[in-house]
């Protein structure tokens, strides 16, 4: 069965990441999809990398490692041990998904400090993790899609897409984002609300078909 690693990273508990994101799980399990894997960054907060962390990544960089075990001859003090203990449970879930859902609000034109984390603590030397699949379910203040005016500002999804394809080679990711939501609330974009009641029910769609598709999405494994 497929597995998903589901991560929400939204301050708000009730949000469109994490309307959009529950939109994809529901259509998942609807199309038999297997375990689904859930962490709330924002509710449950992983540290940000220290010391300890940096002397594992140094003794391994360079090398391109996925047997999460090979890590380990690395950790050698109790610093790093400390720091491993934080990591390896947040690399046995990615390893361990065949497809990676991520909950990601823009924050400052970029992603919540609180995913910002993860992504440190994960970013061990290196992983080659396609064909594993990645979608990316947003909220954002303004319209940042191609040939707007605020296209070069979206440090968020293109942000994302990049890690994943730069870091681990998983290169076909998708963003789906329910956008200018500050239309809702912000009156200088109150004349905006339609585009955004149809860039949501747009994205709800495309959630659900993305969760209904990936379902049956399994990554070859040894063994
Ligand atoms: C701290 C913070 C910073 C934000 N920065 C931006 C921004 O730079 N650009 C933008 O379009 N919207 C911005 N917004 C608005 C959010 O993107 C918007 O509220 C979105 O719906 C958040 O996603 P969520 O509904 O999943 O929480 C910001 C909101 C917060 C709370």
């Amino acid at each position: 069965m497929s597995h998903l690693l589901h991560l929400d990273s939204s301050a708000r508990s009730d949000s469109f990441s994490r309307r959009l994101g529950a939109a994809f799980v529901a259509a998942w399990h609807d199309a038999g999809g297997g375990e689904v894997t859930h962490r709330d960054l924002a509710a449950d907060p992983v540290p940000p990398i220290r010391e300890g962390w940096t002397r594992i990544c140094d003794t391994l960089l360079g090398e391109c490692i996925t047997d999460i075990e090979r890590y380990e001859e690395a950790v050698r003090t109790e610093e790093e041990r400390e720091a491993w203990a934080v990591v390896r449970p947040l690399l046995d879930e990615l390893v361990a998904a065949d497809v990676v859902l991520i909950g990601a609000p823009m924050y400052n034109f970029g992603v919540p400090a609180a995913l910002k984390a993860w992504i440190d603590q994960v970013t061990f030397p290196k992983m080659v993790l396609a064909p594993r699949k990645l979608v990316v379910v947003a909220g954002r203040g303004g319209a940042y899609g191609p040939g707007t005016p605020r296209e070069p500002f979206d440090h968020h999804g293109r942000y994302l897409l990049d890690f994943f394809n730069g870091h681990y080679a998983v290169a076909d990711g998708e963003v789906v984002a329910a956008e200018l939501v500050n239309s809702l609330v912000d009156p200088a974009l109150a004349g905006r609300r339609d585009q955004h009641v149809d860039s949501f029910a747009d994205a709800l769609h495309r959630a659900g078909e993305l969760g209904g598709k990936l379902a049956g999405h399994r990554i070859p494994r040894e063994g």
